[in-house]
């Protein structure tokens, strides 16, 4: 059962006055919707990829994937309520058909507990991504709803770092081979869905935009994450599964922000 439900959001005290006017908002929360709603696409390649434990492909077949798709249709549901006039099933539909064709089985990682530490980094994405959402916003109903994704990504950070310890005890991956795998994710989340989900609300919202229009929004979108973004959180998250002595944490803390804000910024 999830913690909360889109029923729960209160999205008739909205004023839409007091946000309807940020355009840069609307196109973070709108590719955002777009991404989360395609959550389902890569969840059948994780259960697929976890099928010989039952209890992680269960976790994540009725736990996971109705959460993701719930983050969807509630960022859906305010942008609906503020931004009334935006077409959101035409801009999903074009999305989708790109997005889809990049969400292959080819690109999990080669060992199952090497997959986990990777899925912690995009967990690790989604956390940082709505904190810093809810560090900007201004608007209750929105602040609420931020909380309560970003209490989900985190939670499913946990268990997805519970079950990579298992794993990796098992596997017995060094901390070299984790590293690739944190660090391949980490490149990977940069902004390419994001970016493919802005072009396609673009192409709907603003069919006369030109590429000089697109350029700017997306820079300005990842400004306004930058500026919020928790990066000292969001660093221990992506390190924690190298499980480093204290004097090494230290050591590699500082280039990983820096690494950390400039992915973000891309
Ligand atoms: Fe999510
Ligand atoms: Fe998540």
């Amino acid at each position: 059962m999830a913690s909360w439900s889109v029923k729960d959001i209160p999205f008739a005290d909205i004023d839409p006055r007091t946000v309807e006017k940020d355009d840069i908002l609307f196109y973070v929360l709108a590719s955002a919707s777009m991404v989360e709603s395609g959550s389902d696409t890569y969840t059948r390649n994780l259960v697929a990829y976890y099928g010989d434990n039952d209890d992680l492909a269960r976790w994540l077949a009725l736990q996971w994937e109705p959460e993701e798709l719930q983050h969807g249709s509630a960022l859906r549901a305010y942008i609906e309520h503020v931004w009334p006039d935006f077409d959101w099933d035409t801009a999903y539909r074009t999305f989708f058909a790109d997005y889809a064709q990049r969400c292959t089985l080819d690109e999990l990682e080669p060992t199952q507990g090497l997959e986990l530490a990777a899925r912690c980094v995009v967990e690790m994405g989604t956390a940082s991504l709505y904190r810093s959402l809810q560090a900007y916003a201004s608007e209750p109903v929105l602040r609420t709803l931020m909380d309560n994704i970003r209490s989900d990504e985190v939670r499913h950070y946990k268990y997805l770092y519970r079950y990579f310890c298992d794993y990796n005890a098992r596997e017995r991956n060094g901390r070299r081979a984790v590293f690739g795998a944190l660090l391949r994710r980490l490149m990977e989340i940069r902004n390419d869905d994001a970016d493919c989900a802005i072009r396609h609300v673009m192409a709907v919202r603003e069919p006369q935009a030109d590429a000089a229009r697109l350029a700017d929004v997306s820079r300005r979108t990842r400004l306004l994450i930058r500026r919020n973004l928790p990066v000292d959180m969001s660093v221990k998250m992506l390190l924690k599964p190298l499980d480093l002595p204290p004097r090494m944490q230290a050591g590699i803390e500082y280039p990983l922000n820096r690494l950390t804000r400039y992915l973000f910024l891309r």
